[in-house]
């Protein structure tokens, strides 16, 4: 890490290794897409607020950004208006009404490979479109056209393919084969390059269906019909009615306070607030304040409490509508005085002994997006949206131009049969008809200690959401970085199964390294973790707005 250097210019106490990439002091939008965030840039310029802004920057994506951003999937978003009020709206995808608990096992009860992943039957019922008019309504000042009027111009005169986005496409080209209307879309040209106009027609008319007919047009309009012939096609099981009978919903957010700073981030149907309260509220009962960055002394604390955030996470999160979860409990301090009163950093315990389960395989997968957006008046949105895996479950709706989710998967759909990220779950994440899955999304906003707007966070990354947005968190109040530096630090993970600790490629010293094995922990190297696009708003309102070097993100202020 660069050595953080104290500078006051411009009234600002906020220290500065790397400056970040974009500064300004009226608005900041910081997203996966650069063509999203000049859509965000150009809302809040023209006078939308924060909540316009994120509902165009958000169908930007599902142009822009297809294996993430997207109308056929899901997300979180976390509003706090200028008065300091906070809410969060979820519009997590549901499951089906034939769904059941255990459709995704055989006849002799084993999880039929993939049926959860890559198939019609991975898909929930969508939510963006839903979650964005339920913002719309309650926060909106623009006109809903306004809003869907730029994704519209990019998806039918198209974007020029940026390195990652012609990388990915061309990666993804046998995924896409496998379906015959996301060939048509995604497989045009046998490989993609650097700067190919990408024009998406049917994208298009599907953004304009929704502009003119509101989001009660995706839901029961031409646009159901789509999806429910898409279902015929496929021998899908989402019905017009589970379409008609889609909610978002607006929940209180998750609160908790870390070193005078107040925390608001996602409760159920995510785990992201509960486990960060949890590894936050356990690390307060330590210090910080003479430990190196990075040092044994910082990294192991830090992964005992989110390995027992991850192990409560398994026995008791899961969607709130139908199983009930001790929230306060889990998120209050005599909490977490107890569950980290047996961590001895010459002792450690492991998984196996810590909670039920059994060892997993973890495998990575980035395929969620973020954005975080701040408007003048100092209204601030927190956007966490995916399809799941990368482009969902590769089948596109027929003539509608969308990707389906493959979210179901985040259910348990065994007990203790770990998902795409190695998680595992129990009865409390059991799919059940129109649950909702268990997340780890953790769009976050954090105001500092005179009550100020901070910080607003996310990543995407799966399992390692929470402990990303933690770890930027902990950067920033107790090692006095600016954002840019938080999100570019190497980052590591614990996720009580496996039993393992991952961390960035030459993210820790060789003294780190050693001391942590020593003491009887276990490495995995991962290349990258994350991609957290955020905001750090001073005290006297300028705005740093860090996209994550990482990837190919984009923030923009003004
Ligand atoms: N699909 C990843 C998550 O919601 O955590």
């Amino acid at each position: 890490m660069i050595k953080p250097i104290l500078v006051h210019a411009m009234a600002l106490s906020i220290a500065f290794g790397s400056f970040p990439d974009a500064i300004g002091k009226n608005g900041a939008v910081s997203s996966s897409s650069s063509h999203a965030s000049q859509v965000g840039i150009d809302i809040l310029k023209s006078g939308g607020n924060a909540i316009d802004a994120a509902i165009a920057v958000g169908f930007a994506l599902s142009v822009t950004f297809p294996n993430a951003g997207n109308l056929g999937g899901g997300g979180f978003m976390v509003v706090r208006t200028a008065d300091g009020d906070v809410s969060t709206i979820d519009f997590r995808e549901v499951a089906p009404k034939s769904a059941h608990r255990d459709m995704y096992l055989d006849e002799n009860g084993d999880v039929v490979s993939g049926m959860s992943l890559y198939t019609t039957h991975a898909a929930g019922v969508p939510g963006t479109v839903a979650g964005f008019g339920a913002a719309h309504e309650k926060y909106g000042t623009k006109s809903w056209n306004y809003m869907i009027r730029p994704a519209i111009k990019l998806a039918s005169n198209g974007f020029k393919l940026s390195y990652r986005d012609a990388m990915y496409l061309n990666g993804s080209r046998s995924y896409f084969l496998r379906d015959k209307e996301a060939a048509k879309i995604f497989t045009e040209k046998d490989s993609y390059s650097v700067g190919d106009l990408f024009i998406q027609r049917d994208l298009a008319r599907t953004l304009r269906r929704i502009s003119i007919g509101g989001a009660e047009e995706f839901y029961t309009g031409i646009t159901s019909d789509m999806i429910q012939r898409c279902m015929t096609r496929t021998g899908g099981v989402i019905t017009k009615d589970d379409l008609a009978n889609y909610k978002a919903v607006e929940r209180d957010p998750i609160e908790f306070d870390y070193r005078g700073y107040t925390f608001y981030s996602m409760p159920p149907a995510s785990s992201g607030g509960i486990c960060m309260a949890e590894i936050l509220n356990q690390l307060e009962t330590i210090s910080f304040d003479s430990v190196g960055y990075h040092s044994a002394e910082h990294i192991q604390p830090f992964v005992e409490a989110e390995r027992r955030a991850y192990a409560d996470r398994a026995e008791y999160l899961g969607d709130t509508d139908f199983v009930s979860v001790p929230i306060s409990t889990l998120t209050s301090d005599s909490y977490a005085i107890e569950r980290f009163s047996d961590y001895n950093p010459n002792a450690i315990i492991p998984s196996s002994q810590m909670g039920p389960g059994e060892l997993v395989n973890f495998y990575e997968s980035d395929e969620t997006t973020h954005y975080s957006v701040v408007d003048k008046w100092g209204n601030a949105v927190s956007v966490t949206v995916t399809l799941n895996g990368k482009y969902g479950n590769g089948i596109v709706v027929d003539g509608a131009g969308f990707l389906l989710n493959n979210e179901m998967d985040d259910f348990s759909i065994k007990p203790g049969h770990p998902n795409k990220y190695g998680l595992v779950g129990k009865e409390a994440n059991a799919v059940a008809p129109f649950k909702r899955m268990l997340s780890s999304m953790t769009p976050t906003i954090v105001d500092g200690p005179d009550d100020n707007l901070a910080l607003v966070l996310g990543s995407p990354g799966g399992s390692t959401i929470i402990t990303t947005v933690a770890q930027i968190a902990v950067n920033v109040i107790d090692f006095g970085m600016n954002i840019q530096d938080a999100v570019d630090s190497p980052r590591f993970h614990h996720q009580w199964l496996p039993d393992v600790v991952f961390y960035e490629s030459n993210g820790f010293s060789e003294e780190t390294l050693g001391r942590l094995h020593g003491n009887g922990y276990q490495f995995s190297e991962k290349s990258s973790i994350g991609e957290a696009n955020c905001i750090q708003i001073t005290p006297s309102g300028i705005k740093f707005a860090a996209a994550d070097s990482r990837r190919a993100a984009s923030a923009l202020a003004y």
